[in-house]
């Protein structure tokens, strides 16, 4: 069996959730069900960061002890994951005590490797970035996201990146798919063409206390980076002896992928492989980097600007599978896009309700109707071909667009295919059709019926709740679906489709 191994950031937990932070989730769940149906085994991760200065300082303003705080944010995440029917295999928070061990066992092994060394460093420091900053790099006296940054001069413990600069520039020109799409990959070519410095891994306790202990120095605490990178190693069994089976499966056989925001692709794409090389264990398979929801005033949706949206105040208009459908279909992986009420309500309405919903009303009616409500024989009408040949290319196509991590082009192929089906029905016509040839009206019906089917198998890890509910009403399996449109096995000939609520009832401007 194949095996596939997904991640998400884990999220600051200054704040709630946020549908940027929302946005890569359910990209990590949709490609996750994605590699499901397609017959993988599959582990997805996601989790909270807890960790660093942020959390700390949010905490005391909230004036509730840091754990404590700590278990109340991840809660947060956690139901609100479960409200958009995110389905992971692990729910990560760096504050567990195995995580803790594991993170020391690697840094001791680090400091035993003489790849760890001390000294003074003077430069700037960004909180809300938990990032160093050297002059050069500020741009206006910020920092290159534009963010605050304060002069520190402190004694600190120190990786030795720069060991690894060549062997890293030459892992990428070797693995083309370990940094995608490729223009996210130039990017950091391009900054590795500047002398990679050494990076500060460690914290004076009497600057911040709350993170996990250097283990050969207990007046320190490691740099938040460091510990939450580890997450994904550790999440699958790095450094726990009890659990090395899982760790050989998941990240030395089966290799990560991690999904990221573009926003913190160095740390992903530089700092997380170098300290990887060298604790001599293998790379990610792959580092995906989405682009950014954008807001009104066309910027990054963030908690910093305060104009953001919530996906829980956004569940109570669009439901789970709706607004994971737009999340899916508005946002071109790798590409920034603008999202507002009247683009959700525009996209759900078009292609959910006058499309999808469209085909299924005017199938199921008449086969009500017209057919004691049973599923018409199999047909050999060669008028169908046509379809039936855009639907197995749909399914290939889907595959296809889902091995290079693009579900957005997936669902461009399966709205064509739902379209294309729609204007058949118009130019055949069967509620006319169906008082002269009702043969021929059952062909019709028969192989929208299909469609229907191969549709709602091909869209249910964008949409569970909704696809299931419809594969139900057919009896159909929610298995990978090619091999069994081809064969016209589904849905089942003689079967009584059953009765359903209106799946994607228009949603009005009103509420917009
Ligand atoms: N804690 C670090 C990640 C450590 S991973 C080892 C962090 N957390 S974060 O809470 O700031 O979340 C960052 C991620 O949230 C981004 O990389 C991105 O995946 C997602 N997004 C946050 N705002 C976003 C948008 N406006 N649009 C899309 N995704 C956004 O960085």
């Amino acid at each position: 069996m194949n095996h596939f191994y997904i991640t998400t950031p884990l999220y600051y937990i200054n704040d709630k959730p946020h549908l940027g932070t929302a946005y890569t989730t359910v990209l990590a769940d949709v490609l996750n069900r994605y590699h499901r149906l397609i017959g993988y085994e599959t582990f997805l991760m996601t989790g909270t960061d807890e960790h660093g200065q942020k959390c700390n300082q949010s905490a005391k303003q909230k004036n509730v002890p840091v754990q404590d705080y700590c278990n109340i944010m991840a809660k947060s995440f956690e139901n609100t994951w479960k409200l958009l029917d995110i389905s992971y295999d692990l729910f990560f928070r760096t504050t567990a005590g195995w995580h803790k061990q594991a993170v020391q066992k690697c840094l001791q092994e680090l400091y035993d490797n003489k790849q760890i060394y001390e000294s003074t460093y003077e430069g700037w420091y960004c909180t809300s970035e938990e990032t160093f900053y050297t002059s050069k790099d500020l741009v206006n006296g910020k920092s290159p996201n534009g963010k605050e940054v304060t002069k520190i001069k402190e004694t600190n413990y120190f990786f030795k990146m720069s060991a690894y600069q060549e062997l890293l520039i030459e892992h990428i020109h070797k693995n083309p798919d370990f940094i995608q799409p490729s223009y996210r990959k130039n990017e950091i070519l391009g900054f590795l063409k500047n002398p990679l410095e050494d990076l500060c891994i460690s914290r004076p306790k009497s600057r911040l206390e709350w993170g996990v202990e250097i283990p050969f120095d207990p007046n320190y605490v490691t740099y938040v980076w460091v510990d939450a990178l580890l997450n994904y190693a550790t999440g699958v069994g790095y450094q726990q002896t009890e659990r090395k089976e899982d760790f050989e499966k998941w990240w030395v056989k089966t290799g990560a992928l991690h999904l990221i925001g573009k926003d913190i692709l160095i740390t992903h794409c530089v700092y997380w492989p170098c300290l990887l090389m060298a604790l001599g264990i293998k790379l990610p398979k792959t580092i995906l980097a989405h682009g950014w929801l954008l807001n009104q005033s066309q910027e990054k949706m963030s908690k910093s600007t305060g104009d953001i949206m919530d996906p829980v105040d956004l569940l109570k208009i669009y439901n789970s599978d709706n607004l994971r459908y737009f999340l899916m279909r508005g946002v071109p992986v790798g590409k920034d896009a603008p999202v507002s009420h009247d683009l959700i309500t525009r996209c759900i309405n078009e292609d959910l309700s006058n499309n999808l919903g469209n085909l299924l009303r005017r199938t199921s009616t008449m086969i009500h109707k017209h057919f004691d409500s049973q599923i018409p024989e199999i047909s050999n009408n060669k008028k169908m071909e046509p379809l039936k040949n855009l639907g197995i290319q749909t399914a290939k196509s889907v595959k296809e667009n889902i091995s290079t991590l693009q579900p957005h082009l997936a669902l461009e192929k399966i709205i064509n295919l739902l379209n294309e089906t729609n204007k058949f029905l118009e130019q055949q016509a069967p509620w006319k059709k169906i008082k002269e040839d009702k043969k021929e009206t059952a062909d019709i019906l028969r192989t929208a019926l299909e469609i229907l089917y191969l549709s709602a198998a091909l869209l249910k890890p964008v949409m569970p709740k909704k696809m299931d509910q419809l594969l139900k009403s057919l009896s159909c399996p929610d298995k990978w679906p090619l091999e069994y449109f081809e064969r016209g096995d589904f849905p089942k000939a003689g079967e009584k489709i059953q009765e359903l609520p209106p799946l994607f009832p228009k949603i009005k401007s009103e509420m917009t």
